[in-house]
């Protein structure tokens, strides 16, 4: 969808900001280029638009040579996010997201209607923020009106320059989460820049780690973090590499324990009978529908009466599909040796400490073998 073949940037002053790059974003897929301020990130997007014209070589949009396409309406083909959100001081946020619309001479309430629609979908009450001016947002707002203004008119590709930049590591990361659900709804193929490492493996489904003017390593983010092609893409990522990794990696069915199962009217008796013939110390206790309502212990079986009489509600749960991080959190947070881990409402299985291991290490194996997220098996390798 983007191509770059051996495209070199040199500007008038000498300076080479890009180097002989060649990559591609496929379509609905979404890279992001991570490096160092000043290593060429910038340039290398605003060559997509034609902000910049490569010194040789070519970028490709859907596999037309942008060189050969008229700018403005090139520019209107792609959503673009730029470094510091860049909104219209005297424009309302409702006419700054319709920006685009009006530029392609939508009808005025077309696009008011779109803008309002965007507005909705960064979680922006567009009743509320519309008539107001970007001087009376906060800078998380702003991020968000600036990330609906780009997708404003539908684009095919979006170009994201630092779009979450300008903002606290809460408000970015809540940013980020949006971004993510957004994307799951309107897929497009993106470009996004960012100089943080833990953004770009959030969100990106591959990543481009840039040194001086070139890509060092392109790669999904768990082969990156797993196994860093360079000394210089090692140290970028940084030593706590591991860690990251658990905000990549999946929880999947496979990595489950299966507990006994008591259900809430059952009698105490029969269920501590079974836990003895398993030899378990506690079970998982489900309600009538199979939904979760907490644990029991053994011992506490001993008094008699029925299983919803002894049971702890448990509260320590993650969805299937939740970032191991997520499922480690919730551990800590409830001093838990395990977290439920549910379909819906429906009990799936327990992680446990040493399977949340296991699947860490499993991560890394599947994605040296180019094997997609989310689709592996879990027999895992030694640590690289
Ligand atoms: N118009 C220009 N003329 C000369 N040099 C430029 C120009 N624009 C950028 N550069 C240089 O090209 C290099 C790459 O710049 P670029 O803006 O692409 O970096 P970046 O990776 O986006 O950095 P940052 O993370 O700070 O935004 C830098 O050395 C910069 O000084
Ligand atoms: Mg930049």
């Amino acid at each position: 969808m983007i191509r770059f073949e051996q495209v070199t940037k040199r500007y008038p002053d000498g300076t080479t900001a890009v180097d002989g790059l060649s990559f591609e974003v496929a379509e609905g897929e979404l890279v992001t280029l991570v490096g160092p301020s000043g290593c060429g990130k910038t340039t290398t997007m605003m060559m997509v638009n034609r902000l910049v014209e490569p010194t040789s070589g070519r970028v490709l949009v859907g596999g037309e040579d942008v060189a050969g396409l008229d700018p403005v309406r090139l520019r209107r083909r792609i959503g673009y996010v730029i470094q510091q959100v860049g909104l219209f001081p005297h424009r309302t946020v409702l006419d700054n997201t319709a920006t685009v619309p009006a530029l392609l001479g939508w009808k005025r309430a077309r696009a008011r209607a779109r803008a309002a629609e965007l507005l909705d979908l960064v979680g922006l009450d567009p009743k509320t923020y519309g008539p107001r001016y970007p001087r009376q947002l906060s800078g998380g707002q702003r991020q968000r009106v600036g990330v609906a203004r780009a997708l404003a008119a539908d684009p095919e590709v979006l170009l994201m320059d630092e779009p979450f930049g300008a903002v606290d590591p809460v408000v970015r990361e809540q940013l980020q989460d949006e971004f993510l659900r957004m994307r799951a709804a309107v897929r497009k193929t993106v470009l996004l820049v960012t100089h943080d490492i833990e953004e770009a493996v959030r969100l990106g489904d591959r990543i481009a780690v840039y040194g001086r003017g070139r890509i060092e390593q392109l790669d999904t983010p768990g082969a990156v973090l797993g196994s860093p092609a360079t000394s210089y893409v090692a140290e970028f990522v940084g030593a706590d590499r591991g860690l990251k990794r658990l905000s990549v990696t999946a929880v999947e069915r496979g990595d489950l324990e299966q507990p006994p199962v008591a259900r809430l009217d059952e009698p105490a008796e029969r269920a501590a009978g079974r836990l003895r013939a398993e030899g378990a110390r506690w079970a998982v206790v489900l309600d009538a529908a199979g939904d979760l309502h907490g644990w029991v212990g053994l011992d506490a079986l001993a008094a008699g009466g029925s299983v919803g009489d002894l049971a702890h509600r448990m509260n320590a749960w993650v969805p299937v599909g939740a970032p191991l991080k997520q499922a480690f959190g919730v551990m800590l947070q409830h001093d838990a040796g395990w977290v439920a881990v549910l379909d819906g409402a429906r009990f799936c299985g327990v992680l446990t400490p040493a399977k949340l291991h296991e699947a860490l290490r499993r991560s890394v194996d599947a994605d040296a073998l180019g094997v997609p997220r989310g689709q592996v098996g879990f027999d895992s390798v030694a640590d690289a």
